[in-house]
C-alpha cells in the first residue's frame, strides 16, 4: 500500500503566519506539523510516501525530510500547482500509486490513541473498496458527516450539513483501492471549484463499497488549521509527553520500533538533535536497549 500526504493548500485561516510559510511546516509543540501524519502512515506500515505541496513550498519539504533514508522509508515529491482539492491527489499521484491501494492523509490532521495499529491491520484485510473514519464531535455541522448502520456500512455522507444525520465527522484519513484513480479522473469540480474527496467517497458509497471505522472516545483527532486549534493541539502534545515521557509522532522512534532503521541509525539522528529534548528523548530510547 502507498501513502500520500497533502501538504499544500492556502492556509488562509492562519494568515498572516501562512502568507510566507507552508502551514504543515509550522510546529505543533516541538516538531513540524507534517511529522504527525507521517507517524500515522508509519504506524500503518506504509513505507512509500508521496508528499504533495505547492510549487513555492515543495523544496522546504525536501530539505526537511530528504529521501526518507533516515527513517528507512522512501519519500517522493510532487507539486500541486493550485489547491484544486483533495481528490486531485490521486491524479497527481497516479504514477506513484501504480497498481497499489493507497492511503491519503491530510498534512494538518493529528491523530493519537492506543489501538490505531490494530485498526490499520484490520483495514488492510478489507478486500477492495474504501474505508473512511468516523469521529464523534460536538459540532458535526462544521465537517463532512457520516451516517452508518450497525455493520458500519455507510448510509450517507454530507458536507457541512445544517441538520447533521449523525454526530460523526469524517477526519482527513482515507484508505482506497486502486479504483480511486479512475474515480478522481471522472469527478467534476464542485461549486467552490475543487475536486472534492466527498465526491470520491460517494462513488464508493454508490457501489456499496464504503466502510467506516469508528475512532472511539479514547482517541484524539485534532484539527490544526486555526490559531486556537493549533495552540490546543500543541498543548495536548506537551501534556501527554511531559506526563508520560512518551512522545507523540517521534517518527524516528516509530521507524526504529518497526525495524526500519537500526539502533546505530537512530543514534545518528539523536546525536544531530542532542541539544533539544527531542534529540535527548531519542538517545534515551537507546539506553533502554531494545526496540520493543
Ligand atoms: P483545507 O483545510 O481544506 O484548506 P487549507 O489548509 O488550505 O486551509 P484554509 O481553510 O485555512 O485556507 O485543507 C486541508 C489539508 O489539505 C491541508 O493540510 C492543506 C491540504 N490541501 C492540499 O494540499 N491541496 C488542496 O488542494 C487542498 C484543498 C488542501
Amino acid at each position: 500500500m502507498k501513502g500520500i500526504i497533502l501538504a499544500g493548500g492556502r492556509g488562509t485561516r492562519l494568515y498572516p503566519t501562512t502568507i510566507s510559510v507552508s502551514k504543515q511546516l509550522l510546529p505543533i509543540y516541538d516538531k513540524p506539523m507534517i511529522y504527525y501524519p507521517i507517524s500515522i502512515l508509519l504506524l500503518a506500515q506504509i513505507k512509500d510516501i508521496l508528499i504533495i505541496s505547492s510549487p513555492e513550498d515543495i523544496e522546504m519539504y525536501k530539505k526537511l525530510l530528504k529521501d526518507g533514508a533516515d527513517l528507512g522509508i522512501h519519500f517522493t515529491y510532487k507539486v500541486q500547482d493550485k489547491p484544486n482539492g483533495l481528490a486531485e491527489a490521486f491524479i497527481l499521484g497516479e504514477e506513484f500509486i501504480g497498481q497499489d491501494d493507497v492511503c491519503l492523509i491530510l498534512g494538518d490532521n493529528v491523530f493519537y490513541g492506543q489501538g490505531l495499529t490494530d485498526i490499520f491491520k484490520r483495514i488492510k484485510h478489507h478486500q477492495g473498496g474504501a474505508t473512511i473514519f468516523g469521529y464523534q464531535v460536538n459540532n458535526p455541522e462544521d465537517f463532512g458527516v457520516v451516517e452508518f448502520d450497525e455493520n458500519y456500512n455507510v448510509l450517507s455522507l454530507e458536507e457541512k450539513p445544517k441538520i447533521p444525520k449523525s454526530k460523526y465527522a469524517v477526519p482527513g484519513l482515507y484508505f482506497y483501492d486502486n479504483k480511486v484513480i479512475e474515480f478522481a479522473k471522472k469527478i467534476k469540480p464542485s461549486s467552490r471549484g475543487e475536486l472534492e474527496i466527498t465526491a470520491i467517497n460517494n462513488e464508493y458509497l454508490k457501489r456499496g463499497e464504503l466502510k467506516v471505522e469508528v475512532l472511539g472516545r479514547g482517541f484524539a483527532w485534532l484539527d490544526t488549521g486555526s490559531p486556537s486549534n493549533m495552540l490546543k493541539a500543541g498543548m495536548f502534545v506537551e501534556t501527554i509527553q511531559s506526563r508520560q515521557g512518551l512522545y507523540i509522532a517521534c517518527i524516528e522512534e516509530i521507524a526504529w520500533r518497526q525495524g526500519y532503521i537500526t539502533s546505530e541509525e537512530l543514534r545518528k539522528t539523536g546525536e544531530k538533535l542532542k541539544h533539544t529534548e527531542y534529540g535527548r528523548y531519542i538517545l534515551d530510547l537507546l539506553k533502554d536497549g531494545d526496540s520493543k
